[in-house]
């Protein structure tokens, strides 16, 4: 299997290293536009095999297309991350530029790869890969829901003074403040949470986690890359592998949950073909009207797009 991450930068970086750790695929190719910084990225990587016991041989490249060719996993987190004061929106305009240059080569090099798409912002990127690729939408998908849950999970887990491990849950909706946890489908070992925490503290772990992402960047000055990294290479490891895990993935919606050409986060199978299916829950009234709001926030930011051209 080969797998290849687009941007060696801090998430991309990231990504490639979990999947050797991990020995996702035999082959990770990482490619970036600076001139050796993929080259020496990849070349770190493989260096800690010996140390850390892996043998996925790690190669990097300076925007050359050809040492990707015939990946059957494509992670593309090229691209400016968000700084201070800056929402995910705001980098619309670059990072578009950068997807579809970046998709344009991936389809030459790779037609029957699998797209997973980091970039942000993350839902309406994803249509610009999914648009430029022409590919079928359960070969282009998003990664968000996986990292926004993830984060959901540990503060419950902290809250709690439980393990993570334990913490089952899911959340919907665009890669934003509008996002739709749903606490009704989160459980502590097959536990309703609702049974463990107090609403307050429920609804302050709920708001948290809708400006989890905005947390990081105050603190660093730039967004975070552990958690995501890890999210891209667990949707990257369920492909490959053919694991059918359940995740919340953003794809382009159809129909489903009554929405139409829209992208989204919601739960899917993810498995050897990218997602198998989606899966429809069956929303109430509340959880279906703040999806609503969420569909509205990423169809602006798709309008924006379809003017920027
Ligand atoms: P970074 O700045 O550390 O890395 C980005 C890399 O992309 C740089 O090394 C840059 O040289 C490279 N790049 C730029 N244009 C390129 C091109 N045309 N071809 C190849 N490489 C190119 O940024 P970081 O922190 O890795 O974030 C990357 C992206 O992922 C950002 O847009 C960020 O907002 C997004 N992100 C998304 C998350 C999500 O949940 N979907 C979570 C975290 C970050
Ligand atoms: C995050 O949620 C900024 O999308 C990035 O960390």
């Amino acid at each position: 299997m080969k797998v290849t991450v687009v941007g060696a930068g801090n998430v991309g970086a990231t990504c490639a290293d979990v999947l050797a750790y991990r020995e996702v695929a035999n082959e990770i190719v990482l490619i970036d536009i600076k001139e050796g910084f993929a080259e020496g990225k990849a070349l770190d990587i493989w260096q800690k095999a010996p140390i850390d016991l892996y043998d996925s041989r790690t190669v990097g490249a300076t925007n050359d297309y050809s040492k990707s060719a015939n990946s059957d996993v494509v992670v593309i987190t090229s691209g400016l991350p968000r700084k201070p004061g800056m929402s995910r929106d705001d980098l619309i305009g670059t990072n578009a530029g950068i997807v579809k240059s970046v998709t344009e080569n991936v389809v030459k090099h790779s037609p029957n790869a699998i797209i997973i798409v980091v970039s942000n912002p993350l839902d309406v990127m994803t249509y610009q890969a999914h648009i430029t690729s022409k590919f079928p939408r359960n070969r282009v998908i998003g990664m968000a829901g996986i990292l926004d849950t993830a984060r959901y999970r540990a503060f419950l887990a902290e809250a709690l003074n439980v393990s993570p491990k334990d913490i089952q849950a899911i959340l919907m909706g665009g890669h934003g403040d509008t996002m739709v946890p749903l606490p009704r489908y989160t459980t502590v070992a097959g536990i309703p949470v609702t049974e463990l925490i107090d609403k307050d503290k429920l609804n302050a772990i709920l708001e948290r986690t809708k400006v989890g992402g905005g947390e990081l960047v105050k603190l660093m000055g730039t967004s975070a890359w552990y958690a995501p990294g890890s999210a891209a290479a667990q949707m990257v490891e369920a492909i490959v592998k053919d694991q059918r895990r359940v995740f919340p993935v953003c794809i382009k919606l159809e129909g489903e949950y009554g929405i139409k050409d829209c992208y989204l986060g919601v739960p899917v199978i993810l498995g050897k073909n990218g997602v198998e299916k989606v899966i429809e829950l069956d929303l109430n009234s509340e959880e279906k009207a703040l999806l609503e709001a969420s569909r509205k926030a990423v169809k602006e930011v798709m309008d924006v797009l379809e003017k920027l051209g």
